[in-house]
């Protein structure tokens, strides 16, 4: 039984003031007013932490607009300059969080291990976790995108039940198709995508690979998403730059 509903994240990385978040995302909640809680699709938009309390003022109404954070940290509280806990993260009104990204990855030497732990917090929160996985070009090239995947999601879950992972979002993002204009051709995407829930059934069951709903991102665009979608293990999309605009992430929207 297929129950996936397609999720159209936008992560706003580091851009936009608060005002600038606020007119974006006041532009995108008027542009999807034909979307209501029961529509076929849902949104998503990630502004940075600064501004996830405006924008929740401003999206409120808009019922199948979601918001989440770019990222988190895992403990409750503590003396960890600079880091934003779970609590304060849903409550700004998130209800997801993006965790693992490639640039956190890459830039800040997130680890799988740590992943982790961002992930359980994530759950025992309740916050919808997408864990983002993806391999280099480098790997790509000597083949190894299947092994490099599979060790990020068995560390990135490792130790939970099939039923903490209810709510899990899975994002494959290559790392060569981010922010380069580089997409994955859909038939790539596909390979990977249904890979990924092969090992989701492999690992836990058969009822939770058919119900992770697993993201495609790296320069999605309104003219390459339709392609993307008819894929049949393709659940959504994990848009950076081009949900920057409120017009261009809205034609995304409604592929
Ligand atoms: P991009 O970013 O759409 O700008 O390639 C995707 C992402 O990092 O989620």
């Amino acid at each position: 039984m297929d129950t996936r509903k397609p999720l159209i994240a936008g992560n706003w990385k580091m851009f936009k003031t608060v005002a600038e978040a606020v007119q974006t995302a006041s532009k995108l909640a008027s542009l999807c007013q034909d979307l209501t809680s029961d529509s076929d699709r849902e949104v998503m938009i990630a502004p940075p932490f600064t501004a996830l309390s405006s924008v929740h003022g401003v999206i409120e109404g808009a019922a199948s607009i979601h918001m989440g954070a770019q990222n988190m940290f895992y403990e409750k509280q503590g003396a960890y300059t600079g880091e934003i806990s779970p609590d304060m993260v849903l409550s700004t009104g998130c209800t997801h969080v993006i965790i693992g990204h490639s640039e956190r990855r890459q830039y800040f030497n997130e680890q799988d291990e740590t992943i982790n732990q961002k992930t359980a917090a994530a759950i025992k929160a309740g916050l919808v976790p997408i864990l983002c996985v993806g391999e280099t070009e480098k790997q790509r090239e000597s083949e190894e995108t299947f092994s490099v995947l599979d060790k990020q999601i068995r560390i990135g879950l490792k130790g939970f039940s099939v039923d903490e992972l209810e709510l899990l979002v899975l994002a494959y993002e290559p790392v060569w198709a981010i922010g380069t204009g580089k997409t994955a051709t859909s038939g790539q995407a596909q390979e990977v995508h249904s890979f990924l829930r092969n090992q989701l059934e492999k690992n836990y069951s058969n009822v939770l690979a058919n119900s992770v709903r697993i993201l495609y991102g790296g320069s999605v665009k309104p003219d390459n998403i339709s392609e993307l979608m008819n894929m049949p293990d393709v659940d959504g999309v994990l848009v950076g730059g081009a949900s920057l605009s409120a017009d261009t992430f809205s034609q995304i929207v409604h592929y």
